[in-house]
């Protein structure tokens, strides 16, 4: 079979300077922040064209610790999209915030800028657009219109490491960036890993503090700025002894590991070469792939898509996928439920047609093979499959 996604070539490929790098990391003993984050750190921001990059856990963490460094808490509304990983909106129910949803653009699939403005209301304190499948959002429109209604800019940025919106990179277009190194994802670890990217040293100290337990400096200035008070570095005492014995805010513990980052920074010089094989790989497809049941991919003008998948539509999924499986091509679906009808928002009180262009994905949406791994004899196995199929 033809898997979808596949981890393990690119280690192959790597492999020499991944064992290197994971043995350094175990000889050091320094397994918890240390030199390894704080590099890999500052690598990714520079990469991303920012100023602060703060390792987390996962890429969850990181969006439950930018609404929480953002303020975001019980009470107030934050928008995103309906068609999305689940992780976007169950962060921000698990800050006490309301998910509130909107439909997607039918060429793009991002966030369908022409519908936010009606979902703000008077508790709106945040928007979280998702640079879904590789593809930047239409971040200029969604950030003129969130501004003006005070309200922060969350880039989920888990599926496009490396995207560009207008020749700027995905992360440094919001105010406040959350990335997920999940092992399958266009940049990932070994591992569960994580990283949140701004250029306000505010939200960066919040997230620092976030992510270990609300302790030290950068959680006794969190709580100060959180509750609208001035902050006295020299009214705070340790005492002589250790800063993260000394809590200011109910954190988490949620940091990247020292061998994540030493797998992440062996990979991170390798990204762009392995986005644009993403890209060639899509635009054989886009040339080759010709039969009129399969609808393709739409890229907007503005936008450097780094296909984390390449999605497609078709009116019968289930056939197609049969079809695929039979071919031995497996295929993926990116997401079968939008969020307004997934089980746990119930409560919310959406139900079926109220986002239609994220429902009619839901149904009908279907991935083939993509990862920069795929040989040129796999890519024509898929193609020819792929044209071969008949409703
Ligand atoms: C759009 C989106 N947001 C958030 C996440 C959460 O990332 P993680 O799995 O690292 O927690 C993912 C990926 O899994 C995702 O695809």
């Amino acid at each position: 079979m033809i898997p979808v996604m596949n981890v393990q070539r690119q280690y192959a490929s790597l492999q020499k300077e991944l064992d290197e790098a994971a043995l350094e990391v175990l000889h050091s003993g320094g397994y918890i922040l240390g030199p390894k984050v704080a590099e890999f750190e500052s690598q990714f921001a520079k990469y991303c064209g920012a100023k602060f990059a703060i390792g987390v856990g996962n890429g969850t963490d990181a969006l439950v610790i930018a609404l929480l460094a953002a303020g975001v808490g019980a009470g107030d509304e934050v928008i995103t999209t309906a068609m999305t990983f689940v992780s976007t909106a169950e962060s921000i129910a698990q800050v006490g915030a309301t998910p509130v949803f909107v439909d997607i653009d039918p060429e793009t699939f991002t966030m369908d800028s022409s519908k936010l403005e009606a979902a703000f209301t008077s508790k709106t304190k945040a928007v979280i657009p998702v640079h879904i499948y590789g593809q930047a959002a239409d971040m200029d429109a969604i950030n003129e219109i969130a501004h003006a209604h005070g309200a922060l800019v969350i880039e989920d940025c888990a599926q496009a490491a490396g995207a560009k919106y207008k020749g700027r990179r995905t992360c440094s277009l919001g105010d406040i960036a959350c990335v997920s190194f999940f092992p399958t994802k266009n940049l990932g670890a070994a591992g569960d890993a994580g990283i949140i990217v701004t250029n306000d040293e505010a939200l960066y100290k919040g997230c620092q503090a976030y992510r270990v337990h609300g302790s030290g400096l950068n959680g006794a200035f969190t709580y100060a700025r959180l509750n609208g008070q001035d902050f006295d570095e020299s009214k705070i005492d340790f005492h002589g002894n250790l800063p993260k014995y000394y809590n200011y805010i109910v954190g988490f513990n949620s940091r990247l590991d020292a061998l994540q980052a030493a797998m992440l920074s062996v990979k991170l010089p390798h990204l762009d070469d392995w986005n644009e094989r993403r890209r060639q790989i899509a635009a054989i497809y886009n040339d080759k792939i010709t039969n009129p049941a399969l609808s393709k991919p739409t890229v907007a003008e503005y936008n450097e898509h780094i296909f984390y998948v390449y999605p497609m539509k078709v009116n019968n999924r289930a056939k197609f996928r049969a079809f695929m499986e039979e071919k031995g091509i497996t295929t993926g679906v990116y997401f079968p439920v939008p969020m307004h009808e997934q089980a746990c928002f119930a409560t919310l009180g959406y139900k079926h047609g109220d986002f239609p262009i994220a429902e009619d994905l839901a149904e009908h949406g279907v991935t083939i093979p993509m990862f920069p791994e795929l040989t040129d004899e796999e890519i024509q196995t898929i193609i020819d499959a792929a044209n071969a199929y008949t409703e």
